[in-house]
């Protein structure tokens, strides 16, 4: 396999938007190539992640983005995996990459969902959990998160409060992030006192719906650059769980996650102890604790206390979020995976601002989940000199 590097980010601001989701999708492709150095036509393929451009009537963005670049001649693909799309459409780049079948591959993830009211989005997202038994007998991505979060609480006693600093902790880094969504802090007070959206979840245990677009410029180990530091792709491994909740074991973790995880170790030859930061899917508060257990970083049952002892802030023994998290930076969908990897690209290059800057970014990971972990990615990175 061929060593692939990120070379390039673009990422726009997040949040309730003017813009289309073409536009955001072009300025984000822009800002990469743009980053990234390179003659936009060493390109050879692009990766298009959406998951509800029906909403504006524009399927098939890869041809349009390609087209607007002047590229129109190099092939598309485009990817849906609900929230976890733009770390899909990263893997297919990596694996074209790794294997050396492209040289220079442009990935994008955008989605405009803010024309549509809160309830007509809930229930579009709700069309990506098991639609036949969940969405369609009125359960929502909210209510599915709540049953996680209820069957943690009851069986490792994971507490509101623990809950909350999660909350605090990614709201504090989105507040110094300027193209989060919410760039706000809040304190425990407003967390208990926000209103219940599917008990025990709340207000600000919830990710918003965001607008927004994120791209990367991947090449392999052929693509002459030189530059002295490089974002190195260690992993970038998938894996998958039931669909339905009722059908899993338990509730109190993601399947998938794990599988993943142990992947990426195998083929990146790293030990967990070795990841310095990480960017995780916390859709909800209760996702940060499940994935943290999930990938093994602390024992089962113990990620919310953990997090209320403050070891995953952003000068804690293990910086989770940094970039504010879904929950803060916001999650526009299908950019949601391309922009955990901006963010450790950032990170690694000492791009982010001061009071979020953590403080060894050597090797990060990300983790990324497609609904209630249907399908999960999990990469990992090394800067390297
Ligand atoms: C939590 C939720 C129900 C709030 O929706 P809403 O009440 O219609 O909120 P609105 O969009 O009308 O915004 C109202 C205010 O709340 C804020 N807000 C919205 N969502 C918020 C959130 N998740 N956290 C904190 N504040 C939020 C808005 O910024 C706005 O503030 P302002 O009045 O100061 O401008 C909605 O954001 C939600 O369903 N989130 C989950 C999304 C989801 O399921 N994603 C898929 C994950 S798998």
């Amino acid at each position: 396999m061929k060593k692939v590097y990120v070379i390039g980010t673009g990422m726009t601001k997040f949040g309730k938007l003017e813009k289309t989701g073409r536009e955001l999708a072009i300025e984000a492709a822009n800002d990469a190539i743009l980053e990234s150095g390179i003659n936009v036509r060493d390109i050879e393929a692009t990766y298009v992640s959406n998951a509800f451009g029906i909403g504006e009537e524009q399927l098939h963005m890869g041809p349009i983005i390609n087209g607007s670049l002047g590229i129109p001649e190099i092939p598309s693909l485009s990817i849906e995996s609900a929230c976890s799309g733009g770390s899909a459409a990263f893997n297919q780049a990596y694996i074209a990459l790794s294997g050396g079948y492209y040289d220079a591959a442009l990935v994008v993830g955008y989605e405009k969902l803010s024309m549509n009211r809160t309830p007509e989005n809930t229930k579009y997202f709700a069309m990506a959990s098991d639609y036949w038994y969940e969405g369609m007998n009125g359960v929502t991505f909210p209510g599915l998160y709540a049953l996680m979060a209820s069957a943690h609480m009851n069986r490792y006693g994971t507490t509101e409060e623990m809950l909350g600093s999660v909350s605090i902790k990614n709201h504090m880094n989105g507040s110094y992030n300027s193209k989060a969504h919410l760039q706000k802090a809040i304190d425990m007070d407003t967390y208990l006192k926000s209103p219940v959206v599917a008990s025990p979840l709340k207000l600000y245990d919830a990710c918003p719906f965001s607008d927004g677009a994120a791209a990367i410029v991947l090449v392999n180990e052929d693509f002459n650059i030189d530059r002295p530091e490089k974002i190195e792709v260690l992993a970038s491994a998938r894996a998958g769980s039931m669909a339905t909740l009722q059908d899993r074991e338990e509730l109190t973790g993601i399947p998938g996650a794990r599988i993943a995880t142990e992947k990426a170790l195998k083929v990146s030859g790293l030990e967990l102890k070795d990841i310095t930061f990480v960017e995780v899917h916390d859709c909800f508060t209760i996702a940060e604790i499940m994935a943290l257990e999930d990938i093994g970083f602390f024992p089962r049952g113990e990620g919310g206390r953990a997090s209320l002892d403050g070891l995953t802030q952003f000068d804690g023994k293990l910086p989770v979020n940094s970039s504010g998290g879904l929950k803060a930076k916001g999650h526009p969908i299908s950019a949601t995976g391309i922009a955990q990897i901006v963010e450790i690209h950032d990170q690694m290059l000492y791009k982010v601002d001061s009071h979020r800057q953590v403080s060894d970014p050597h090797i990060g990971l990300t983790h990324n989940v497609g609904a209630t972990g249907g399908s999960v990615s999990i990469n990992i990175f090394k800067r390297s000199r």
